[in-house]
């Protein structure tokens, strides 16, 4: 099997240099999976693949501080930059100093802006290699004076303190979206206590704003950073929920909730991914007790009512301000 990603590509060329490769951040790439010892990632999606071939897979926040994992690491140069450096840094407080670190990226991924950071960190460096529009870099680790965690963000919103960190959706800013969905909730939302899932809860606003009227709350998100992101939010307000890494509904095998609330995704990196909402929307009624509802926002491009219509064979507009709108289905059978 050869390399299909196109870092993957470049990465492939140098294969003969790596023993027992570590890779942090990798694309799903059978190559790269079958090449490598094992992989550190926030994507729960990533994790799967590579433990579905037997290698080990470990999320940033499985392993405890300075806990090394190998001593052949490439980096993938993340799409959001202060992610980017955020790994650097880990990586420097996990590997012992010294640690030999390749980069590697494709040129419109910004890999092309890593010399001049890896400068700025005092981090020595070389190029390596450069072919099908990525480069990789060589470097090492050393002593940081500032440490990854500074990266967490605080700020306040609707009345809640929410926790956000760099590659979780919106870092450090509140969707115009969840604020629409929020403000139809607050008219629609019966008195008595729900049981409420918040799918794809990225830094936990909806969980947040639920659980604070009392709402018994469950979120779950694909990226381990928007995971921790979510039970800090939680933790900064007082508030309780439960809180899962989860591919749409993967850990909530035959589990049924009152409502189902999300700001679906509909973007893979730089791709636009419909999978990940038409599974949410087609799979809801399974998720759904009788006379539950799931209501979501979209922008009103996103071909979601025909998804509804075909999922609970009928569906209202709950809100619409042009640009975004909420839609609302009940799941029959009360
Ligand atoms: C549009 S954001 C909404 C985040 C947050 N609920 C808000 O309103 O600000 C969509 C979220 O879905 C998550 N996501 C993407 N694919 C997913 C999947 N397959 N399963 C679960 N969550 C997913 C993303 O990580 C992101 O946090």
């Amino acid at each position: 099997m050869s390399a299909q990603a196109p870092a993957c590509q470049l990465l492939e060329r140098q294969k003969d240099n790596y023993a027992s490769l570590w890779v942090v951040g990798p694309p799903v790439d059978g190559w790269l999976i079958d090449q490598s010892t094992g992989v550190v990632s926030g994507d729960f999606d990533a994790l799967r693949e590579w433990q579905a071939k037997g290698k080990q897979a470990r999320t940033p926040f499985d392993l405890a501080a300075g806990e090394p994992f190998g001593k052949e690491v490439v980096l993938f140069w993340p799409k959001a930059h202060q992610l980017g450096i955020w790994w650097l840094k880990w990586l420097c407080e996990q590997l012992p100093e010294g640690t030999p670190i390749e980069i590697v990226g494709e040129h419109q991924g910004g890999i092309k802006r890593v010399p001049k950071m890896l400068d700025e960190l005092g981090m020595p460096w070389d190029k390596r290699d450069n072919a099908r529009r990525c480069s990789l870099f060589a470097t090492r680790t050393v002593a940081l004076d500032s440490s990854s965690a500074s990266a967490w963000q605080t700020f306040g919103t609707l009345g809640l303190t929410l926790v956000s960190h760099p590659g979780v959706f919106g870092h450090g800013k509140v969707d115009e979206g969840t604020l629409l969905l929020l403000e139809s909730l607050e008219s629609s939302l019966p008195k008595k206590t729900l049981k409420v899932l918040d799918m794809g809860c990225g830094d936990g606003i909806i969980s947040a704003w639920l659980a604070q009227r009392g709402h018994h709350v469950t979120a779950v998100d694909v990226s381990a950073f928007a995971v921790e992101a979510c039970k800090r939010t939680l933790a900064a307000n007082g508030l309780e929920g439960r809180v899962l890494c989860s591919d749409v509904f993967s850990a909530l095998e035959g589990e049924q909730f009152d409502w189902i609330v999300s700001n679906p995704p509909f973007h893979k990196e730089r791709d636009i991914s419909y999978g990940p909402s038409q599974r949410l929307i087609g799979s809801a009624p399974e998720h759904l007790n009788a006379g539950g509802r799931l209501v979501i926002v979209a922008n009103g491009f996103l071909p979601y009512p025909e998804h509804l219509q075909r999922a609970f064979n009928d569906f209202q507009t709950l809100a619409d301000n042009r640009r975004f709108k909420v839609y609302g289905a009940i799941k029959s059978g009360r």
